[in-house]
């Protein structure tokens, strides 16, 4: 089965199959209406549910768009709806699950629920963003950095800020495709040492560094996210701006690396992790990195299927 659960759970192979599939498939559509089928329907006949017990927009609209695209349908379900959001177990969500529809796509909190539907789902399932991790996204940036710079194997991503569920799955990605990895953000928000040490034997660098604007000089990538995440309690926010503040990814700190794209998963806190000045500059890459979550997850989805 066909899971795509994480990146360091799947093949490098794959992986690469993926991102090649996704940018030729990306190419075979230019200049189309959104609406308009591919040239082949590869989930002809197919049906998945996207299931969000988080919000979304991108995850939510690019799966969607991306079904149709292939000639497959879709189902959006809110898990507050679902009786798994009232006592049903995750495992008999799971069969009863796979008896309508021929793949799952979820977004959660917990790492273990992922895993749960996926133990007990007799189609595949894709991870859509846990409190963990969220691999959808990184395939997406690895795209948008090829589609801009050319292959990512070598190069050096630094990540200013939160070592949150975006950075583990860079971390996940630079084990398995070869770049490197710079962290520039406080002790305290590190990023999961199982990750790092996982990143490193598989022959990344790994550097963790507490002066950005050292960390960011010569990188290839600058990447942030939001301050805050959505399993994050509300109560820790004054404490985690003050201590990202000196990691907001603004102008002056690009200077640094002016040879370097700037990206961020989105949704962004302008003046916060990220300024206006960056966000709308000549280095960031922010809405193709947007636009490329839809071709990356048919890529995804046609991996999963096997079609
Ligand atoms: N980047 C991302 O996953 O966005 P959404 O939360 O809007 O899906
Ligand atoms: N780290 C963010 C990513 C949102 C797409 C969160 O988990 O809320």
């Amino acid at each position: 089965m066909n899971h795509f659960l994480d990146l360091h759970r799947t093949d490098p192979a794959s992986l690469r199959a993926m991102l090649d599939q996704a940018a030729a498939m990306k190419a075979a559509r230019a200049g189309r209406p959104r609406g308009a089928p591919d040239d082949t329907a590869p989930l002809d006949g197919r049906i998945v549910a996207l299931v969000f017990e988080k919000p979304s927009t991108r995850t939510r609209v690019s799966f969607d768009v991306g079904i149709r695209q292939m000639g497959g349908q879709s189902l959006v379900l809110s898990g507050a709806e679902m009786q798994l959001g009232h006592g049903e177990t995750i495992a008999d969500t799971a069969r009863v699950l796979s008896r309508y529809v021929d793949a799952i796509m979820i977004r959660t909190f917990e790492e273990a629920t992922l895993l749960e539907l996926a133990e007990h789902a007799d189609v595949p399932v894709i991870n859509g963003l846990t409190n963990r991790s969220h691999p959808c996204q990184i395939m997406a940036d690895l795209l948008t950095f090829e589609e801009h710079r050319g292959p990512i194997a070598g190069r050096r991503v630094v990540w200013s800020g939160d070592g949150n569920n975006v950075c583990a799955s860079f971390l996940h990605a630079a084990g398995r495709l070869g770049f490197d990895l710079t962290f520039t953000g406080p002790e305290e928000l590190d990023p999961d040492p199982e990750f790092i040490e996982m990143a490193r034997a598989e022959g990344a660098t790994v550097t963790i560094a507490r002066d950005p604007a050292a960390a960011i000089a010569g990188a290839d990538l600058v990447v942030t996210d939001t301050w805050v995440s959505m399993h994050d309690s509300q109560t820790t926010k004054e404490r985690r701006h003050r201590l990202l503040r000196p990691y907001q990814v603004n102008a002056a700190l690009m200077a640094a690396a002016p040879e370097a794209l700037f990206m961020h998963c989105l949704p962004a806190h302008r003046g916060e992790e990220v300024t206006d000045a960056v966000m709308d500059g000549r280095q960031s890459v922010v809405f193709d990195e947007a636009e490329n979550r839809l071709h990356a997850q048919k890529a995804i989805l046609r991996w999963c299927l096997g079609v």
